[in-house]
């Protein structure tokens, strides 16, 4: 698995840990990424070298999709990087994923929530579109969120040790609790955590796009009317209720 704008390696580790052996590409030094990493300019990546891996996953930036860039009418300010990664992940003929924030250019894409995981405390929603056909687990309801805002009518009502709690800008509750709720324990700063996939969602995907990858070697292509992705996304949605009931 190619993990494209690897930034400290929350997509990465949930890969790692659906079985994908992971490579990191990011433009800054990423000290606390915990896989093989190579730094470089994704733009200027050597094509074959991208397709030489079995799976490619990206995330580029969002600052400019995201809703703080648009009320700050400041959007134009960020690189807009979802076309020209399409470009090349399609241009590479391998599966591929690309994740952004709600409000990205994303072609029906899934959305993931941390609701849908058991164990995680964060509503953080990421889009991911693919060639694969993903499926996403079904969303339900959002609960309260730890506050320390008095005007909210649960204020002092929930711990932050415990509840939802909120993982964005300044965030709203410590280092510890952050990483908690998002189930990540080797970042060591807030921009890192800030950043991050929790990696419940891709090991979630990455076990879709390995059924995906067995499908394909044995010629049994999901949409093709084997549906066999479907049924193994169906199965693993099972298995993982089993997980988290158990
Ligand atoms: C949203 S973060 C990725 C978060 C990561 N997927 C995770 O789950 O932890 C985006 C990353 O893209 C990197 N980046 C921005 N422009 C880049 C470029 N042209 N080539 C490579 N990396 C880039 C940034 O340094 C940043 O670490």
């Amino acid at each position: 698995m190619l993990d494209l704008f690897c930034c400290a390696g929350g997509a990465g580790m949930g890969y790692h840990r659906a079985g994908f052996d992971v490579v990191g590409v990011d433009i800054d030094a990423q000290p606390n990424y915990p896989f093989d990493f190579v730094r470089a300019d994704v733009l200027g990546l050597d094509r074959s070298w991208v397709a030489s891996f079995d799976v490619v996953h990206a995330s580029p930036p969002c600052q400019s999709y995201s809703d703080l860039a648009k009320r700050n009418g400041n959007a134009d300010d960020w690189p807009r990087l979802i076309e020209p990664v399409r470009d090349l992940l399609q241009a590479t003929g391998r599966p591929w994923i690309i994740e952004n924030v709600e409000g990205a250019p994303l072609i029906d894409p899934v959305v993931l929530c941390g609701t849908m995981f058991p164990g995680l405390r964060v509503i953080r929603h990421r889009l991911f579109e693919s060639d694969m056909g993903l499926v996403a687990p079904p969303h339900g309801k959002h609960p309260l969120v730890f506050t320390h805002d008095k005007r909210k009518s649960h204020h002092g009502k929930l711990d932050q040790d415990t509840a939802f709690v909120q993982v964005t800008g300044g965030g709203n509750c410590t280092m510890a609790n952050a990483r908690d709720a998002l189930g990540i324990d080797w970042m060591r700063t807030k921009v890192e955590l800030n950043e991050s996939i929790p990696p419940a969602y891709t090991e979630f995907l990455g076990r879709q796009a390995l059924a995906h990858l067995e499908a394909s070697r044995r010629g049994r292509v999901p949409g093709d009317g084997g549906e066999s992705l479907r049924d193994s996304a169906a199965d693993l949605e099972a298995r993982s209720c089993v997980a988290a009931s158990a």
